[in-house]
């Protein structure tokens, strides 16, 4: 069997930044709370007339020019994202009739936060094995748009961004997908959610009256803690099943959510500064859109070389973690 993995690296970032004392002009916080906590300085947001297919195809345009390949030459389109175009039909069904692709499989990888992107690598990896022999993965999210802009203690956080990749098979292979470990623990569901809109609360006046539509509720410490964890345990998980040691990791590329959760993983795996990609301090917490982006950046920075060994691991919303060791 030929070996799978990544044929084309993309990424968009929205053109207008925000710093942290932007936000501390519409709310009571300032660069030193946001720096100290988070690590974040800046980040993007996208414009008024964008939405989530506009970064998509931005960034997956890029990818298949990378990879050498049109959008007809794609099988399947694979987009991971929680701030979808619409409610229903799904992001992927856009990105497909802009990008001009054949009439393929094309579904949302959606609710798992910011793993997605990774846990679709992982299906992305299996269909190509078992069909599909060139699949698109898009990672993009605008949750600017979703967040309560009133409330300091989340929407300091996040931002907007897009990421994508081409997978396939054979001599195109730039990194190979070796091993995953993709995981859920259901009980943890409540600590990070956004409930209004799903059965269990359907949006209603009252609902947007009292601001409902925006009530992204966070367990800051919970999540931390059980990011930490997973993120850390998946990283070693991915190792293991590749029969590879941690001193052979070239670099680890986490989930960008904040710089303290990235030092407390990197501690625990053991690895220097140098070893551990950080883009969280330029662009927040982007979701499923943190990793492809770093990983776009770190191969264009030639922060990454061809015989290096990358592990990719990420936690979000579920509770759901999903790590990959990549060969380049
Ligand atoms: O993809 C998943 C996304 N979520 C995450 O990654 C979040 C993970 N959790 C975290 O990163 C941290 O828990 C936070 C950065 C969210 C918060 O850090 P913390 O050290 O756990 O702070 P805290 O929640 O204990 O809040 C400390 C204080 C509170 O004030 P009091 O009650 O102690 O007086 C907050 O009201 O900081 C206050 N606070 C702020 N102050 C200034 C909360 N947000 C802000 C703010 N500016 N933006």
């Amino acid at each position: 069997m030929a070996k799978i993995g990544i044929l084309g690296f993309g990424s968009y970032l929205p053109s207008r930044i925000m710093t942290n004392d932007d936000w501390a002009v519409l709310l009571d916080t300032d660069d030193e709370w946001i720096t100290s906590r988070s690590g974040i300085k800046e980040r993007r947001i996208a414009a008024a007339d964008e939405s989530t297919v506009d970064l998509a195809a931005a960034a997956a345009e890029k990818a298949l020019a990378d990879a050498g390949i049109t959008a007809a030459d794609l099988d399947e389109i694979i987009v991971a994202t929680d701030t979808p175009e619409v409610y229903f039909p799904d992001t992927a069904s856009y990105l497909q009739h802009r990008l001009g692709a054949g009439e393929v499989t094309a579904f949302d990888l959606g609710g798992s936060g910011c793993a997605g992107f990774v846990l679709a690598l992982d299906v992305a990896k299996a269909r190509v094995h078992a069909v599909s022999k060139k699949v698109l993965v898009v990672g993009v999210e605008i949750a600017t748009r979703i967040m309560n802009w009133s409330d300091r203690a989340t929407a300091v956080l996040f931002g907007d961004a897009a990421g994508a990749v081409v997978i396939g098979a054979g001599d195109g292979v730039k990194a190979e997908l070796l091993t995953f470990d993709s995981g859920t623990d259901g009980r943890y569901a409540d600590i990070l959610t956004l409930e209004t809109g799903g059965t269990r609360r359907p949006f209603s006046l009252d609902e947007a009256q009292r601001g409902g539509h925006r009530e992204f509720t966070m367990n800051g410490r919970e999540v931390f803690r059980q990011a930490v964890k997973r993120m850390s345990a998946a990283a070693e998980n991915v190792l293991d099943r590749a029969g590879r040691l941690k001193d052979e990791i070239a670099l680890v590329i986490p989930h960008q959510a904040n710089l303290r959760i990235i030092d407390a993983v990197r501690n625990k795996l053991g690895l220097g500064e140098e070893q551990v990609y950080v883009n969280v301090d330029r662009y927040g917490n982007t979701g499923s859109a943190t990793v492809p982006v770093a990983m776009a950046e770190a191969h264009q920075e030639g922060r990454i070389k061809p015989g290096d060994l990358v592990v990719l691991t990420a936690f979000g919303a579920g509770f759901h973690w999903s790590a990959a060791a990549l060969q380049f």
